[in-house]
C-alpha cells in the first residue's frame, strides 16, 4: 500500500493532476484504492473510476454505458426550470430524449414533483443505469426504450434533449472522451445534426398548444439550427443561449 506522498509523486511524475488524487480519496472506495489509482493513471475518467457523480440536486451512478453528465447540462436544466417555474403550472408533462444516466429527467422530477416525466433512450444498458438512478434519488419516472420520439405517448409541455451531436470526423474530440465514453452517446450523422433534424421534424404531434423545446447543442451548431428551427416553427420564439464559458450551447423553441 503506497503512502499519500508516494501517490502524489506517482501522479506528478505521470503528469496527472493531483486534484484527481484528492477526488479519489474523497469519493473512491478505500478498499480498492490501488486498483482505482491504476485506472486513473491509465486515463479512465475519474467519474467512471469512482462510479458516481453529483448532478444538480442528485447523485448519479455512472458507468461506461452512459455519458458522464456535464456542467453545461446542469445549466440547461437550470434554464428550463426557470422558464417552467414562470408558468406557475405544477402538473407538467416533460420528456427527456436520450436520457443516458437519467440526469435531466431526474432533475426535472426533483424540481416539479407533480410532473409526469418520461426518459427515453435507445440503449437498454443506459436505461438500466437511469432506472437505478431514479430509485437512488427517490423519483418516479417513466423510462422507455426506443428511437428518439417513437416511444412517446400523448402530448407534452416540455421536451428536452441533449442528443449525440458530434460529427464522427471532428478532430477536436478529446482522446479520453473518444476512448471511454459510449460512441452511441457522442456521435451523430449529418455532420452531427441528424438527431436534431429528426426530433425537430417529428416533434409537433407530441406538443401541447403551448410548449418549450430545449436542446443542448454543439457550440458551432447555432447558425444552422437556429435557421432550421425558425423555418419549422415560424410562430414560436427561437433563441440560442450561451453557456457559462460564453459558447453558444442551448437552443430554445418556446410557444406561450
Ligand atoms: C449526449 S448523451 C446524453 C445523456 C444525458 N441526457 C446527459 O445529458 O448526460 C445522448 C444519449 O442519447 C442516446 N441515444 C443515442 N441515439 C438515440 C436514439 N436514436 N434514440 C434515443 N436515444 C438515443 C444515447 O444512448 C445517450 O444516452
Amino acid at each position: 500500500m503506497k503512502t499519500k506522498a508516494q501517490l502524489k509523486e506517482l501522479f506528478s511524475s505521470r503528469g496527472v493532476s493531483l486534484s484527481l488524487l484528492d477526488y479519489l480519496e474523497k469519493y473512491g472506495d478505500p478498499n480498492k484504492i490501488e486498483e482505482q489509482v491504476k485506472e486513473v493513471l491509465n486515463g479512465v475518467p475519474i467519474q467512471y473510476v469512482v462510479g458516481n457523480v453529483d448532478f444538480y440536486r442528485a447523485n448519479l451512478e455512472v458507468n461506461s454505458s452512459v455519458l458522464i453528465p456535464r456542467f453545461e447540462t446542469e445549466e440547461l436544466c437550470d434554464k428550463v426550470i426557470q422558464i417552467l417555474k414562470s408558468w406557475q403550472q405544477d402538473e407538467l408533462s416533460i420528456a427527456d430524449i436520450g436520457t443516458g444516466s437519467g440526469c435531466i429527467a431526474i432533475t426535472m422530477k426533483q424540481a416539479f414533483p407533480k410532473a409526469r416525466v418520461t426518459g427515453v433512450d435507445i440503449s437498454l444498458d443506459a436505461l438500466e443505469v437511469a432506472k437505478r438512478n431514479g430509485i437512488r434519488n427517490h423519483v418516479d419516472i417513466l423510462w422507455q426504450c426506443g428511437n428518439l420520439l417513437q416511444p412517446l405517448e400523448g402530448k407534452y409541455d416540455c421536451i428536452i434533449s441533449n442528443p449525440p451531436y458530434i460529427d464522427e470526423k471532428d478532430p477536436e474530440v478529446m482522446t479520453q472522451v473518444r476512448t471511454y465514453e459510449p460512441h452511441l452517446a457522442l456521435f451523430a450523422e449529418e455532420e452531427g445534426y441528424a438527431n436534431y433534424h429528426k426530433i425537430l421534424t417529428g416533434v409537433k404531434p407530441y406538443l401541447k398548444e403551448q410548449y418549450l423545446l430545449a436542446f443542448e447543442i454543439g457550440y458551432q451548431q447555432k447558425e444552422h439550427l437556429e435557421k432550421y428551427a425558425r423555418n419549422l416553427f415560424p410562430d414560436a420564439m427561437v433563441s440560442v443561449e450561451k453557456d457559462i464559458s460564453g459558447k453558444d450551447r442551448f437552443l430554445f423553441i418556446l410557444k406561450k
